[in-house]
């Protein structure tokens, strides 16, 4: 199941337990905090340098803390998840979300974070890689750019010939609160990349030159 196959993948992953959806009534979750992140994506066949396979191009953000993760945020009080994670992707990213509204059908996973009592709800929303341009493009005009969040980036899903540069060397970044784990579980979840290809690269080193 997913549970044990995200164990594996991160340094933070033993802060982070799963939740199944049933259980958020629970009475250990009431009152908690709240947050919606949301994978916005689209497949892609495209070669990049004419070799790479780019098998998606999947935004995340760089934020004002110097770490990378994905827009959302935040739940007000007496806000839905959805109504509170359409609201950030406007303000963070300024997502046309009449035309890509977040909805149920995207839901993916929710991790418990006991320390902090969070509740991190997420999501992923495949678009056409045109829209995706043009969300890269209005990014800038977003009302918390410059402030939060400091751009959008394309992940790299490619491993280089080194065996380190691309894929696993982007993972070496320092990501917020569980959204590394939130990456490696969502690439398995669509199938863009499979358990042993996600291993391969969280495991990978740089090689050192002498
Ligand atoms: P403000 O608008 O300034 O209140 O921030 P925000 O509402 O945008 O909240 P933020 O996105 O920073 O997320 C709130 C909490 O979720 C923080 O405790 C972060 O550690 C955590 N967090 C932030 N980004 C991510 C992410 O991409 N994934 C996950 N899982 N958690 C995140
Ligand atoms: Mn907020
Ligand atoms: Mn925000
Ligand atoms: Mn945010
Ligand atoms: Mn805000
Ligand atoms: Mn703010």
């Amino acid at each position: 199941g997913h549970l044990a196959d995200t164990e594996h993948f991160g340094r933070v992953s033993r802060d982070y337990i799963v939740v199944p959806k049933a259980d958020f009534d629970l009475p250990k979750y009431r009152g908690s905090t709240r947050a919606g992140h949301c994978m916005i994506y689209s497949r892609s066949e495209e070669k990049i340098f004419g070799i790479y396979t780019a098998r998606a191009m999947i935004l995340m953000q760089l934020r004002f803390d110097g770490y990378i993760g994905f827009p959302g945020g935040l739940i007000h009080e007496g806000e839905d998840i959805l109504s509170g994670l359409n609201r950030e992707l406007f303000e963070e990213v300024n997502v046309n979300v009449q035309k890509h509204p977040v909805k149920e059908e995207h839901y993916v996973v929710t991790h418990w974070c006991p320390s902090k009592k969070l509740l991190l709800h997420f999501y992923a929303v495949e678009i056409p890689i045109n829209d995706l341009k043009v969300i890269e493009e209005e990014a800038v005009k977003a009302h918390d750019y410059g402030t939060e969040t400091l751009g959008t980036l394309r992940i790299p899903l490619y491993t280089m010939g080194d065996g380190y540069r691309g894929f696993p060397a982007f993972l070496a970044n320092s990501y917020v609160g569980n959204s590394r784990e939130q990456l490696l579980y969502t690439l398995q979840h669509l199938s863009i990349m499979s358990n042993e290809e996600i291993t391969k690269a969280v495991e990978a080193r740089p090689v050192m030159l002498s």
